[in-house]
């Protein structure tokens, strides 16, 4: 990991999210501005329950899902002589570093591992998502460029939070995480990752559909404000999109919008200029058919977007909403699902039997494919 990343301190952690909280409680100081390029939602409540305050500053570039190896430098340029860290959320950074080896003709002949190391060093230190990059089932990853002080500190919060400094609480069989970075460095494997995202993009494309462009490298983003413009984000398009999705094709993607954002101290809905719904293609685990499939059953939706109405909150609990709130439709008008007025689903009530646990049968049943995160 040392060698992968250029950095002297590397602290496991189980999740990625547990290597923010630490990294939150190391490095800010109440009351302290916290600027991202596009937040991810842990991270932005990371920083906030460590009395930060998170700013979106979004520039031109979070659109594209690239950033270049001169934004970085440009940026570390700046930040390091003031005394202002730079921490990345490295979780797809491999995927980055394919996109700057084809996009940039000066990465054209460099490897993937060689492109990683230098994008690290334009930076003081990194979370990262072990489910992504890794190629691991769980695990994180807290690093640190050369600051002794912000290591030792997060070494005692490890030890408190997670359990074994070296292991970040894993059992070893998760530590699995030495292959899986191997893996992630190769060349042939992450153009075939990212170069799925891009055939599922054209598929949508050649629909109409409206995707964010350039594509991603780990999803494809469904531009939502686009696709259902006759509903207003108070009503959680993106959302609903999500859902149709999963009624008409089985796949789970994810909202990226009104939900996610949240709600301002004033409980207010932040409505973000961007609602999208995120298609993110979990590794090694789908053919281009199956992407196929996906792509034709939103070219359905598509074509009936107008009967497509909004959601409503039935439940919304007070921090990341997006996991557990449950909402309710809007009624459809009679038909617009092709199959008669959408059902109301009932609300799980107080006390009732929330165990979710797969029926397993006395042979131990049917077990749903365990596949990697997006
Ligand atoms: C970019 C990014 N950062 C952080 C996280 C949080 O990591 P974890 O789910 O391992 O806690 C995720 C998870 O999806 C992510 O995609």
């Amino acid at each position: 990991m040392k060698d992968i990343y250029g950095y002297e301190y590397i602290l496991p952690t189980h999740q990625g999210r547990a290597a923010e909280q630490i990294q939150s409680e190391v490095m800010i100081k109440p009351g302290q501005f916290v600027p991202g390029n596009m937040y991810f939602t842990t991270t932005k409540i990371h920083q906030e329950l460590a009395g930060g305050t998170f700013v979106d500053v979004i520039v031109d570039e979070a659109h594209d899902p690239v950033v270049s190896m001169d934004n970085l430098r440009e940026v570390y340029a700046y930040c390091r002589p003031k005394g202002i860290p730079v921490l990345f959320d490295a979780t797809r950074a491999v995927e980055n570093a394919y996109m700057i080896q084809k996009r940039d003709a000066r990465y054209h002949g460099t490897h993937i591992r060689d492109i990683l190391r230098e994008i690290m060093a334009h930076g003081d230190g990194c979370t990262v998502s072990g489910k992504k990059d890794f190629l691991i089932n769980i695990g994180g990853l807290l690093a640190f460029k050369d600051n002794a002080e912000w290591a030792r500190a997060s070494e005692e919060k490890l030890r408190i939070y997670e359990g074994g400094v070296r292991d970040g609480g894993l059992p070893a069989a998760d530590l699995a995480v030495a292959r899986g970075v191997e893996e992630m460095l190769d060349d042939r494997y992450i153009r075939t990752r990212v170069e799925q995202a891009a055939w599922l993009a054209d598929r949508l494309i050649e629909a109409g559909v409206p995707v964010v462009m350039p594509t991603g490298s780990h999803a494809v983003f469904i531009d939502v404000k686009r696709f259902l413009p006759h509903v207003d984000q108070d009503e959680y398009p993106a959302q609903r999109l999500a859902s149709e999705i999963y009624l008409e094709t089985g796949v789970r993607v994810m909202e990226r919008g009104n939900v996610s954002k949240g709600r301002d101290a004033n409980g207010k809905n932040y409505r973000p200029a961007l609602e999208l719904v995120r298609l993110t293609i979990p590794r090694r685990v789908y053919s281009n058919e199956q992407m196929r499939a996906v792509a034709d059953g939103i070219a359905r939706l598509y074509e009936r977007r107008e009967a497509i109405k909004g959601l409503r909150f039935v439940y919304e609990p007070p921090a990341l909403r997006f996991f557990q709130g449950r909402s309710s439709p809007w009624a459809d008008p009679p038909g617009a699902r092709g199959r008669g007025p959408t059902p109301r689903p009932r609300r799980w009530e107080e006390g009732e039997n929330q165990d979710l646990t797969p029926f397993q049968g006395a042979s131990g049943g049917c077990r749903p494919l365990r596949s990697r995160a997006g």
